[in-house]
């Protein structure tokens, strides 16, 4: 049965959902909370089980249909998986499961990849699960006939956007670690396909310059899934008609020492309240 006029409308006054193993999505609400300002966001980040990247396809499935179902008894109107781990291995899952639209982060990244890096081959830093999931290569290959993808599985850079170390010279040496690979492959470019790598985009950036003597294009996906999220609302008639900044309410499963600080670094604003919830 379809939805009533003032149904319709409550929908599309409700919160978007958006989750991630931990903190690293809120690099994605950040660029959210610019694209669509007026969106009420409620976040949940599953700190007590992060990381996800290291676990089995099943697990992880496991775990984000418990942070998913969180957020539907939320009255959320959609859900951004802002992890790219769980988009690579239980997005399929999450869609067949639940009765809401869900958007990933993978395809967004893939698009603004193959854009930047205009036919050369791609770079891909991601979570071991992502890179293992093949989710970057298929993206891409249904983007473009032409673009080859080299992945490089990068878990330490998980933990030190986690533990706000992401300056100086241990991140620029295990940066290095994980570049030069991909450089000798011949990568043009480098997808930051994990949501906390853009905390250590600086580093990156640094160490990329320095082995390839090149300003070569560096891919962040939190920008283009938030263009993906604000043209979904708007084609589905689901954007909210607010004109007054949007609240967003953060959701954690364990609230560890720095969080505060880290979870500031990462969204960009000043982190007031934080609930803590069992999944
Ligand atoms: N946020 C996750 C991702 O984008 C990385 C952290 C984790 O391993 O859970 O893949």
């Amino acid at each position: 049965m379809s939805a009533n006029p003032l149904e319709k409308a409550a929908r599309r006054e409700a919160p978007l959902g958006v989750f991630d193993s931990g903190l690293g999505g809120l690099t994605v609400v950040h660029a959210l909370r610019e694209k669509c300002p007026g969106e009420n966001i409620v976040y949940l980040g599953d700190t007590a089980r992060v990381p996800y990247g290291t676990r089995s396809p099943e697990t992880v499935v496991r775990y984000a249909l418990g942070c998913s179902r969180v957020l539907l008894k939320r009255g959320v109107k959609a859900i951004v998986v802002a992890c790219n781990t769980v988009s690579a291995v239980a997005l399929d899952m999450l869609r067949i499961e639940l009765d809401l639209p869900i958007l990933g982060v993978i395809v967004p990244g893939a698009r603004a990849a193959v854009e930047a890096s205009q036919g050369a081959p791609i770079g891909v830093l991601a979570t071991t699960g992502t890179i293992s999931s093949n989710a970057y290569p298929r993206a891409v290959a249904a983007l473009s006939t032409r673009a080859v993808v080299i992945g490089q599985a990068a878990p330490l850079l998980v933990s030190l956007a986690e533990e706000g170390w992401v300056d100086g010279q241990v991140p620029r040496l295990v940066a290095q670690r994980y570049l030069e690979p991909l450089v000798r492959k011949g990568a043009r470019s480098v997808v930051l396909g994990c949501t906390h790598f853009p905390l250590l985009k600086k580093p990156i950036a640094e160490e990329l310059a320095a082995l390839t003597g090149e300003n070569l294009p560096i891919v962040d996906s939190a920008y283009a899934t938030a263009d993906d999220v604000a043209t979904f609302l708007t084609e589905r008639n689901l954007a909210c008609t607010r004109t007054e900044r949007g609240t967003l309410d953060l959701l954690v499963t364990d609230v560890p020492k720095s969080f505060r600080e880290v979870a500031s670094r990462f969204l960009g604003e000043t982190v007031d309240e934080v609930h803590q919830i069992d999944l």
